[in-house]
């Protein structure tokens, strides 16, 4: 059952944890008691630690690994509103990697930040799947190949679109994996509708973080398509039973660098 452990001394009384608890299960302090999750309901909470992150004096924490708490350092996290949006802008799909690998230390650290990305209800459902053997990628890629040559003269959406990729795999050029050294894939468990987004949510915040690690990546929309119904390829990623594949990127080191922004369609906001 979800309890807080309240500091006396630091806790100011101020209300704040009460305020913004998701679900508003807990009693604010008052002259003489600390706040505290009300029993009747206690399974109420997602455990979303939003009364411990917003406690001005981190005087509470919530009974959920307490050991794991980590208090931010003054300014940690704020970045100037100029590099932010250059960030941000700058990221594009790498297509071309050099072929000396990540560290998976450095992946670990990557796909850390992913797991404070937003999920449905705090359900936290990703998991993930690295490929880091790059002769393992290829054979996805191959197998990919293989599921696009069954497209051809049925009445695939992809049917007209993949003898051009099958020709052009045939011709030696990897059109699938851009013959990046890795690839990453996000699980979900199968038959839960919120984990879709949460997948794609998680899978997004890799794909943005990913340049502050110096890794490039690109979403690898053929090898998702081709897994969601090729059981060689679910195989052959190890995909667990019960979940399936939300979605895939390749990454690796870039070969080369951005020195100017694309053009992008116009902003098209209604306002009502
Ligand atoms: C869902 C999704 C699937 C994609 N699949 C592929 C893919 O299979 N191969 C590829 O080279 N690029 C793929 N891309 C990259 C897009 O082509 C790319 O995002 C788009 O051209 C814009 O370029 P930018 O990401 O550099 O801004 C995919 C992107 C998304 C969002």
């Amino acid at each position: 059952m979800t309890t807080l452990l309240v500091d006396q001394d630091l806790c100011t009384r101020c209300g704040i944890c009460s305020a913004v608890c998701a679900m508003g299960v807990i009693d604010p302090a008052d002259e003489n008691t600390l706040p505290k999750v009300r029993e009747t309901k206690a399974g109420m909470c997602i455990l979303c630690g939003h009364c411990e992150a917003h406690c001005p004096t981190q005087a509470l924490i919530v009974n959920d690994r307490p050991d794991e708490k980590v208090r931010l350092p003054i300014g940690a996290g704020t970045i100037p509103l100029d590099d932010m949006g250059y960030y941000l802008r700058k990221r594009r799909s790498v297509r071309h990697y050099t072929q000396d690998p990540v560290p998976k230390e450095k992946i670990l650290d990557l796909l850390d930040i992913a797991r404070y990305a937003a999920s449905g209800g705090n359900g936290q459902p990703v998991e993930w799947i690295v490929v880091h053997d790059k002769k393992k990628v290829h054979r996805i890629a191959e197998l990919t190949i293989e599921w696009m040559k069954t497209l051809v003269n049925s009445d695939h959406p992809m049917s007209g679109y993949v003898p051009g990729l099958i020709g052009a795999w045939e011709s030696g050029y990897d059109v699938i994996c851009r013959c990046a050294p890795h690839l990453l894939v996000a699980t979900i468990p199968e038959g839960n509708p919120i984990a879709v987004t949460d997948g794609i949510i998680a899978m997004t915040h890799v794909d943005i973080a990913a340049p502050a690690y110096g890794i490039g990546t690109c979403w690898a929309g053929f090898i998702a398509m081709a897994t969601w119904s090729s059981e060689p390829l679910q195989q052959e990623l190890g995909i667990p039973a019960g979940r399936k594949m939300s979605y895939a990127m390749m990454f690796g080191h870039p070969q080369y660098k951005i020195y100017g922004l694309p053009r992008r369609k116009p902003l098209h906001v209604t306002w009502k």
